[in-house]
């Protein structure tokens, strides 16, 4: 059975909306991924977990926010960004869509680690108004148990930007699209650099758009195994109703 919102009816949401009143909202970016990485990663891999996790614990899930705070990478050709400022209020907005009707418990499946610092403002500003409702901040990737499979099989070569972990997982759900990409061979280079940087300054830093990771350890059994630690640690977090 689909937890899809986009897929319901609204006496369906009215009639969830008796019994439960959590949903999930997976927010992403469409930015550069390096190479060998598709450009919609952060969008695709949260979205599809999120969709998982809905399934499996019986809850709602938004339609997916495919944009996010991604200024950095606008050196790169693909790449479509929101600035702060306004990613801010798109997140505020729409949550308040959902609160008017009566969701009061919110879990952010992120994909994006730029979205971060935007998505606790949104948080504070709702918060601001006192209006009485939670918020669970999950970055799927940062999840103990997701990092401690990727230490496991990439060590550090996993990296922070075009992580093996993240293009596995979209090999996993998306294989279509990883057809036409060329298999390439990687230096996983680290290099100290102030953050943040502007899109030049990334480009001169990161010349691929990686940052530090060998994305051809990256394989859809790989990905596999990550989507599925990712589900099941984000159900086991709704589930306890313990924080994100
Ligand atoms: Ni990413």
């Amino acid at each position: 059975m689909t937890y899809n919102l986009a897929e319901k009816t609204w006496p369906m949401i009215e009639n969830y909306l008796k019994i439960k009143n959590s949903i999930l909202l997976s927010v992403g970016s469409t930015e550069q991924h390096g190479p060998t990485g598709i450009i919609g990663i952060d969008y695709l891999s949260s979205w599809e977990i999120a969709k998982k996790v809905g399934e499996e614990t019986g809850t709602l899930v938004a339609p997916p926010l495919c944009f996010g705070m991604a200024q950095h990478h606008m050196a790169f050709p693909g790449t479509m960004s929101l600035t702060p400022v306004t990613f801010i209020q798109v997140i505020c907005e729409l949550i308040q869509s959902l609160y008017r009707h009566g969701f009061r418990d919110f879990t952010v499946v992120n994909g994006h680690g730029g979205n971060i610092p935007s998505l606790n403002a949104a948080f504070s500003q709702i918060l601001g108004n006192d209006e009485e409702c939670r918020f669970r901040l999950v970055n799927w990737w940062h999840l103990p148990e997701v990092q401690s499979y990727e230490n496991k099989h990439f060590g550090d070569k996993n990296g922070f930007h075009a992580t093996c972990g993240e293009i596995s997982v979209t090999q996993y759900t998306h294989p279509e699209a990883y057809k036409e990409i060329p298999k390439l061979k990687f230096e996983a280079t680290t290099s100290e650099h102030p953050w943040p940087l502007s899109p030049i300054q990334f480009r001169k830093t990161f010349p691929d758009g990686r940052m530090g990771s060998d994305p051809s350890l990256a394989t859809a059994a790989h990905g596999e195994e990550i989507f599925k630690i990712a589900v099941a640690a984000i159900a086991q977090k709704l589930r306890n109703n313990t924080k994100g």
